[in-house]
């Protein structure tokens, strides 16, 4: 795993940014596996100013969100504010679970294989939670898991409040499971601010762990980590 170390979020987002365009710049074809929260804001805010100075078309690119809300489309509507509207991608290339399906079960299914027919993820953003958890895969999932549908936990639940002061928080989502993330070629993990100090710490120097599902990327062939001071803060403190 390879860390890259960044003094703070506006560093991080314009890292992340450039290790995302020369992605999609040296490419034929990319498959994108987008993330949403706070964290990747930034490098969104970046990549759609690159897009415009650079004339760089997404007509090649392709996306695939890591999760929606069940009963929401906040993700849908996140995506199309942040980066969608301002990059003139295909809509139609563009992949977030369906949180409106009346068959949670067969969306599932149906994600993984819209995965599948894009022949895979090529680079995978992730943020982390507070509490380890990538996509919405918390504490104890199975790190074999497909596309399923979470309860959200507690902590989780109250990192994510504020987003919903115009509509009563979901309980629970659809996201991409970690075996499905694990099989992306290339990880791209985020991490921003003191408050994921300890998921970073466990990352780095935990063992493997369902506890803390970020733990599990430690098995994975290609992961890159971009993290500022502050969620570096514990991992520095014991080396
Ligand atoms: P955040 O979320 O970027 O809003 O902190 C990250 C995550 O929960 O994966």
């Amino acid at each position: 795993m390879r860390l890259i170390k960044v003094s703070d979020e506006e560093e991080l987002s314009r890292m992340a940014a450039e290790y995302v365009f020369s992605e999609i710049k040296n490419a034929d074809r990319v498959v994108l596996g987008l993330a949403t929260g706070r964290t990747p804001l930034g490098m969104y805010r970046y990549l759609s100013k690159y897009s415009k100075e650079y004339k760089l078309l997404f007509s090649h690119v392709h996306t695939v969100n890591l999760d929606e809300y069940v009963g929401s489309r906040a993700y849908h509507a996140y995506m199309q504010e942040n980066f969608f509207d301002h990059i003139g991608i295909p809509i139609n290339q563009t992949h977030l679970p369906d949180g409106e399906a009346l068959d949670l079960e067969r969306e599932c299914k149906r994600y993984e294989e819209v995965i599948q027919q894009l022949s895979g993820i090529d680079l995978q953003v992730l943020g982390i939670g507070e509490n380890g958890h990538i996509g919405f895969n918390e504490p104890g999932t199975d790190f074999s898991s497909r596309t399923h549908v979470v309860e959200l936990t507690e902590s989780t639940l109250s990192a994510n409040a504020k987003y919903f002061t115009h509509e009563k928080q979901p309980q629970k989502a659809i996201t991409m499971g970690i075996g499905t993330i694990l099989e992306s070629k290339e990880i791209l993990l985020l991490a921003a601010g003191v408050k994921k100090a300890n998921a970073v710490k466990e990352l780095f120097k935990g063992s493997l762990n369902e506890n803390i599902p970020a733990t599990v990327l430690n098995h994975h062939p290609s992961v890159t980590v971009i993290a500022d001071r502050g969620a570096r803060s514990l991992l520095e403190e014991e080396s």
